[in-house]
């Protein structure tokens, strides 16, 4: 079974239907809220709201852990983390679906890892490629097979928020080399590689990061802006589903 965590806008997917729903408790206390069973394109899938489905957690405030570790019980194949991002770099403008390949971290505080307290082994997971190759292979031959516009390769930063950035500190992740910029692919990338489950992001640009385009930054795409991309990313999810890879 495939695991999708839906982000900002993406707190319910609308062609799944839904079989049941299961609240999940962890040893690191309760994820966004009920993992959401069903069926999608006729393949079974588990959907889960990062910010919770009243959208009411802030990315510092999201328990990855818990999340990653309600996923990591139901065995899962793979995680595709659905993402919205601003665009650093000039040909990823705000509308773009991009999969990035590499990341940068700048969160802080956050509860980033699986192995904490005196009981658990300390643990050094290789993050060489923070996004698993395989599950990234199929999602863009699933793109190309589709004939989906979708951007393959990106260096992905992740940041505090829940502020956005100034210009300043967007021209400091371009020197650093990164593409897009999120807040909430971290610590989730990495609990995933903590568990071992295959995890990929699949990125919407919603806006121009801080400095980027004419106007002041707002994270919300307009309407008339959205529909594309958004049919996009349902159109690359159903071929995932649907296509043998
Ligand atoms: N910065 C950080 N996170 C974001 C942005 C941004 O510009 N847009 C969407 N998420």
């Amino acid at each position: 079974m495939l695991a999708i965590i839906g982000g900002s806008g993406f707190a319910r997917f609308p062609e799944l239907e839904i079989l049941h729903r299961q609240v999940v408790r962890t040893p690191f206390g309760e994820p966004s809220g009920p993992l959401t069973f069903g069926r999608l394109y006729g393949q079974p899938v588990v959907f889960i709201a990062r910010h919770g489905y009243g959208h009411s957690l802030a990315p510092h405030e999201i328990n990855y852990r818990a999340n990653l570790w309600a996923l990591k019980q139901q065995n899962v194949r793979g995680i595709v983390a659905i993402g919205s991002v601003g665009g650093i770099r000039p040909d990823l403008p705000p509308g773009t679906v991009v999969v990035p390949h590499d990341l940068i971290d700048y969160t802080w505080g956050r509860k980033h890892t699986v192995f904490e307290g005196v009981d658990k082994p300390v643990v050094h997971v290789d993050f060489t490629c923070p996004y698993d190759p395989a599950l990234r292979h199929h999602l863009l031959a699933a793109a190309a097979s589709a004939g989906l516009p979708v951007v393959d390769k990106a260096v992905y930063a992740c940041t505090q928020g829940p502020r956005l950035e100034t210009a300043a500190e967007i021209r400091r992740l371009e020197r650093d080399g990164a593409d897009i910029v999120g807040m909430t692919g971290m610590p989730e990338a990495a609990l995933a590689r903590e568990l071992q489950i295959p995890y990929v992001h699949l990125c919407l640009v919603v806006n121009w990061a801080a400095g980027k385009g004419e106007s002041r930054c707002t994270v919300t795409l307009r309407q008339d802006e959205l529909g594309q991309p958004i049919e996009t990313m349902v159109a690359l999810i159903r071929t995932l589903l649907t296509e043998p890879n």
